[in-house]
């Protein structure tokens, strides 16, 4: 263990007033280090942020630190305007934009409005002890996620606005929907719903959920299973209390409420641990896990870095997120399940790439694009946690989150990934299945219908077709002389699964 001592802070804060003057006081555009004080969190304490910033003529670089998270930023700046991306980051949209106005930082962080302004020692974030990542060595496989994980999980749509009743009516809804029955056993709680910790280290809830026993057992007793949501830093990315120096302590809390699934997401570990502790960090909260005496899915966020795939299992998790956070919009969805292609020999039984949660039902994509979406999930043997308001589905979308046929591909037991093979405006996914037959996604990236074909013998079955089924037109299709051919609109799918004679 290392403390963060007097003198160090002394240090900082000599050279937090070195940067004040090279850099705002003397007008080097938006060069300084900013203090955004954000909103007030459902546990009482103000969420704030720092952008530690220097500028080189037209490029930007520096740090963002939060409460919730630390990440290198590089940018642009073009006047009084500025643009910052994560260093590292696949995204092609800066996720910060500002302009300098009056001495003052305004602008909007995704997609959020701030007002930064110089920062003042009293801004500063403090640093907790900083804690040895423990010597690695193999968590053993707990037995779980034999195929890809199905549920529910409240971020996409409800964010902080999760609350005990949402859980509650969602997991009636699950069962009366029919989505349990389709497969969708977890109901996943994710950020906001931590309160303080306490003076023996104990975490609270906070006010939105009184009795977290309580409620995993009557998400129980609807025949569901129940997930939470911490980070290995001492902050969630939202900013909440959570569980660095206290894994083995929030593990077993966890398995005493009844929890069966742990998303555990990585935001303010930046502050503290570089990326060449990804593995060990990751690793002490699997061997928690071990240690609770519960089966509890593990599943890993880190947004793909430092390969994860590779090591994902042997930190004893189930599933990993190959990328940033997905967002209901076409160009995200495309491009999270197209970042993940090169992971896809490291998928199989117990262990997932995971390109982020559905967001079926959310309402900013086509009916089209929603069912493109479900079907490239299911050919990437990605986990299906749906994002959207069960209790007040459409029929179109509880087709598509409930297409049995589809949902088989996902649930194929070979848990094998597909990767595309593009030609033109098309990409054909091609998944191999446990029953020897295969599963093929075609989808139309173009701006209008189009006309395809599928050819049999791309297809890894000798060009033998003895059965074809169209999974989204619920009928039997036929290969005429070894080629199939089907109009597919724009952003559309021609989903079959074929097999050989
Ligand atoms: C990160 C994750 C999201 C969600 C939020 C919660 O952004 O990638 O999926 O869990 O944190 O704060």
């Amino acid at each position: 263990m290392r403390e963060i001592s007097g003198w160090q802070t002394k240090l900082a804060a000599f050279f937090f007033g070195c940067a004040l003057l090279a850099g705002t006081a003397f007008g080097q555009g938006v060069t300084g280090r900013w203090a955004e004080q954000g909103k007030k969190l459902e546990n009482g304490e103000v969420q704030k942020s720092i952008l530690d910033l220097t500028q080189k003529g037209s490029a930007l670089s520096g740090k963002v630190i939060s409460l919730g998270f630390g990440v290198d930023v590089t940018g642009t700046v073009t006047g009084n305007h500025f643009e910052l991306f994560g260093v590292g980051w696949k995204e092609k949209k800066p996720f910060i934009v500002g302009d300098l106005v009056n001495g003052e930082l305004h602008g909007t962080v995704w997609g959020d409005a701030y007002v930064a302004r110089p920062a003042t020692p009293a801004d500063e974030i403090p640093l907790p002890v900083y804690i040895e990542p423990p010597p690695l060595h193999k968590v053993p496989y707990n037995g779980l996620a034999k195929t890809p994980p199905m549920g529910w999980n409240s971020w996409n749509l409800f964010a902080e606005k999760v609350d005990d009743k949402t859980v509650r009516t969602m997991a009636d809804a699950m069962v009366s929907s029919g989505m349990r029955d389709a497969g969708y056993i977890y109901v996943n709680i994710d950020d906001t719903w931590e309160g303080v910790r306490n003076a023996e280290g104990n975490l609270g809830t906070n006010h939105k959920f009184p009795d977290m026993k309580a409620l995993a057992d009557y998400v129980h007793s609807k025949g569901l299973k129940i997930g939470i949501y911490s980070s290995p830093g001492p902050r969630t990315c939202g900013g909440y209390p959570a569980s660095y120096g206290h894994e083995e302590q929030d593990a077993k809390m966890f398995a005493a409420w009844g929890i069966d699934y742990l998303k555990y997401d990585w935001c303010s570990a930046g502050n503290i641990y570089k990326n060449d502790a990804l593995q060990p960090v990751y690793q002490k909260m699997g061997d928690a896990l071990a240690a609770s005496g519960r089966p509890i899915v593990y599943s890993l966020c880190e947004y793909g870095m430092g390969e994860v795939e590779k090591w994902g299992p042997q930190v004893g998790g189930n599933l990993w997120r190959t990328t940033g956070d997905i967002r209901d919009e076409w160009e995200s969805m495309i491009a999270d399940v197209e970042k993940q292609v090169p992971t896809a020999p490291w998928a199989g039984p117990g262990h997932w790439n995971d390109p982020d949660m559905l967001e079926i039902g959310n309402g900013h994509m086509t009916a089209d694009e929603y069912r493109t979406h479900m079907s490239l999930w299911a050919l990437a043997a990605a986990p299906l946690l749906a994002g959207n308001d069960i209790r007040t589905m459409t029929d179109v979308t509880k087709s598509i989150l409930m297409n049995k046929e589809v949902i088989a591909i996902d649930q194929d037991p070979l848990g094998k990934q597909a990767s595309p093979v593009k030609n033109g405006d098309f990409e054909t996914w091609v998944k191999p299945l446990a029953d020897g037959s295969v599963a093929v996604g075609v989808v139309n990236l173009g701006s209008s219908a189009a006309k395809l074909t599928v050819k049999a013998a791309d297809l890894g079955l000798n060009g033998n077709v003895q059965k074809a089924r169209d999974l989204w037109a619920h009928k039997d299709v036929k290969f005429i002389g070894g080629v199939y051919e089907a109009s597919v609109p724009s952003h559309g799918v021609l989903m079959l699964r074929v097999s050989a004679k």
